[in-house]
């Protein structure tokens, strides 16, 4: 089959660690895509994807600066990777010139950007994948079929609580800046999508929010360890940044959560935790609850039935004899009922992202609707800014819907208007 010209736009962090899922497909004699193009606004960048592309893909992509320079090169498929202030702007953009595209979450930094992409690819048969990548972590997958198969019984509550990072710089400077997205919206976009994954569609919620440490710390900057760099692709870009600054985006939110079917959620993130780093996550049912692991840790589900049976790891398995993951996945984790366990995050981080574009390429050749496209991605925003705006407004009731249309947004205000500035 002939491959699909793509381009990946962005070429930082996250635009390596897509190449590096390519390359799985590749090794695997599963890739859909020819990688045409990178681009990114900064051409040592794009230089420097391209030089690990050709290692890694056979065949070194030429840089660019813009879609339409990369369209000029074949391109009909586009990957964008940008920080999160372009993505509704660029995903227009390529939708306008007839390309198909996958956008890295979130769909938009606001939800009123999130709406202008909507009106302007109204009509538009192009397809638009939002790279969610949490849900199809094989344990992940698990998980949502011990809920869908009953093994739980009716679902009540869900729980997730994490914390780690103290007053050091979480990957990156514009991770704790308000108008670019601060840590709790660039992480909390993957929470709010696997509760609704889990749980069906959230109503209301309310929250306290704080930020807590107003100046944040590169220890890159001046020769020391990052603190954080998934992927180990971060650490040139890391020493680049400033080695103190001062933080806008809040760092701590504590919230809870009403879903359409009467579970209760509760979520605690705490990005300026000055204690261990700690991660818990469970959901609890009448008939008994499971706890999970962090997303690509490859560390078993602990499933405990009626208070007193445990099963955990591929003990689960027998419970729910119908679970088969998806073609792909089985590919590339080794069989339909396979499971990430024992792998490292590394590993399980390019493997999900391989998914993704396996995922991709299929609903470019048969022209269908991905798992994730614009309608979840906009929940999975609108859901993260509800426990926001709550927040920001001292514990008031939020409601989904509210935050969806607009009607409740002074949270985002501020960061519309800096994006109507650039
Ligand atoms: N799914 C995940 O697990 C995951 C993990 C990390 C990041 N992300 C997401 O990926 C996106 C990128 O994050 P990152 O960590 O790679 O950030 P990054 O800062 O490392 O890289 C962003 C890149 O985009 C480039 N860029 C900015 N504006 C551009 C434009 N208009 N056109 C072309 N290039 C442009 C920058 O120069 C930079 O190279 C974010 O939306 C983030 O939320 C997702």
């Amino acid at each position: 089959m002939e491959r699909i010209p793509l381009s990946i736009v962005g070429s930082g962090g996250m635009g390596t660690r897509h190449m590096f899922g390519l390359a799985e497909l590749e090794k695997n004699g599963l890739n859909p895509f020819d990688l045409v193009a990178v681009c990114d606004v900064d051409p040592a960048r794009a230089e420097l994807l391209a030089d690990a592309a050709a290692g890694l893909l056979g065949r070194r992509p030429t840089t660019c600066a813009d879609l339409e320079a990369a369209q000029k090169l074949g391109t009909v498929a586009v990957d964008i990777t940008t920080v999160p202030r372009f993505h509704h702007t660029l995903a227009a953009e390529a939708i306008a010139l007839g390309l198909d595209v996958m956008v890295e979450k979130p769909v938009g930094l606001t939800i009123a950007a999130a709406h202008s992409l909507k009106t302007a690819i109204a009509g538009s048969d192009r397809v638009l994948s939002v790279a969610e990548n949490f849900r199809r972590d094989p344990t992940n997958r698990l998980v949502k079929a011990l809920i869908d198969g009953g093994v739980l019984g009716e679902p009540r509550y869900f729980h997730q609580s994490s914390g780690g990072g103290g007053n050091l710089m979480a990957i990156s400077m514009w991770r704790h800046l308000k108008d670019e997205s601060g840590i709790l919206f660039d992480a909390g976009t993957h929470y709010t999508d696997m509760m609704e994954y889990y749980l069906g569609p959230a109503s209301s919620v309310y929250a306290q929010m704080r930020l807590f440490e107003k100046v944040r710390y590169n220890l890159a900057a001046t020769g020391g360890a990052p603190a954080s760099n998934p992927g180990g692709v971060y650490g040139q870009s890391q020493a680049a940044m400033p080695a103190e600054f001062t933080a806008t985006a809040d760092d701590a939110l504590f919230a809870m959560v009403n879903f359409a079917s009467g579970a209760i959620g509760q979520y605690a993130e705490n990005r300026a935790e000055h204690g261990r780093s700690s991660w818990a996550r469970s959901v609890h049912g009448s008939a008994g609850a499971v706890e999970i692991p962090k997303d690509r840790s490859g560390e078993p589900l602990i499933l405990t039935l009626d208070g007193t049976h445990t099963y955990t790891g591929a003990e689960i398995l027998p419970l729910v004899p119908g679970f088969a993951l998806d073609d792909a996945t089985a590919a590339l984790f080794g069989g339909a009922q396979a499971t990430a366990y024992g792998l490292d995050f590394e590993t399980v981080d390019r493997l999900l992202l391989a998914i993704e574009y396996a995922e991709f390429g299929s609903c470019i050749r048969s022209r269908t609707k991905p798992e994730v496209g614009l309608e979840e991605g906009l929940r999975a925003i609108a859901l993260c800014y509800a426990m926001m705006e709550s927040g920001a407004a001292g514990g008031t009731i939020v409601t989904i819907d509210d935050v969806l249309n607009c009607t409740v947004g002074d949270y985002q205000l501020s960061i519309n208007e800096a994006m109507a500035k650039q």
